[in-house]
């Protein structure tokens, strides 16, 4: 099938949502987890989480304002701080896709959605007990996306917790022992197999097609 842009604007609302948010293949499963002044916690699934430097350490999110609807992540964001970045894993993903119902401010997803919190020393912002690959983060700067109306919410990694047999002796995380999931679109949850791992690549090095 091909789609041209006339086609793709011509297309139900939903359809067009569906397939866009495809296209871009699978993306990391995550929940990000919030506390705000009064200590009421929240936690949302994002599959927008990106790198963005490794000294410092920063990783960003894209945040889709709804000029109808609060965005409680943000608004704990922008009150304390802090955040937490939870990697999904596969006995969660239902759990994890129920935090993304409209929920009251009052009501925690952690409790609501079945996940218990985590605390560690110095940071009053829960984790995901139930995950097993997570961030605590500092929040840096948001950047307005302006052609798409979105935020980019960039924070700095104070915390890293990696099972110790998913990480290996020169830092590579494999992802298939941490039991982390992909995404695509806003419903479909994937299973990660390794399939590869290559030295730096370098251009005196050739490599033929098999
Ligand atoms: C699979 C999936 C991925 C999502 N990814 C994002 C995302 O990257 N950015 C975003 O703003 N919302 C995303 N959402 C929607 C949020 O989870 C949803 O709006 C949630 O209610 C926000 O929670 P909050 O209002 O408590 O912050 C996603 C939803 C699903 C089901």
């Amino acid at each position: 099938m091909y789609l041209s842009a006339s086609n793709i604007k011509k297309m139900s609302r939903v359809k067009r949502l569906n397939i866009i948010n495809s296209v871009s293949g699978v993306k990391p499963g995550n929940l990000i987890g919030t506390k705000d002044q009064n200590s009421q916690t929240n936690l949302a699934i994002i599959s927008s989480v990106v790198h963005l430097g490794s000294n410092p350490p920063y990783l960003g999110f894209i945040l889709r304002p709804d000029q109808n609807v609060r965005r409680h992540t943000y608004e704990n964001i922008l009150e304390n701080g802090l955040f937490t970045i939870n990697h999904i894993t596969s006995n969660l993903i239902e759990q994890a896709h129920y935090t993304s119902a409209k929920f009251e401010k009052n009501i925690s997803e952690f409790k609501k959605c079945g996940f218990t919190e985590e605390y560690i020393e110095d940071f009053s912002t829960p984790f995901v007990k139930e995950s097993k690959l997570k961030m605590g983060l500092i929040h840096e700067e948001s950047v307005t996306i302006k052609s798409s109306g979105t935020l980019m919410v960039i924070g700095r990694i104070l915390h890293l917790i990696v099972p110790d047999t998913a990480l290996s002796e020169e830092g590579h995380i494999d992802l298939n022992i941490a039991d982390s999931v992909g995404i695509s679109g806003l419903n479909s949850y994937y299973a990660l197999d390794k399939i590869g791992q290559f030295p730096f690549a370098r251009v005196d090095i050739e490599k033929k097609p098999n």
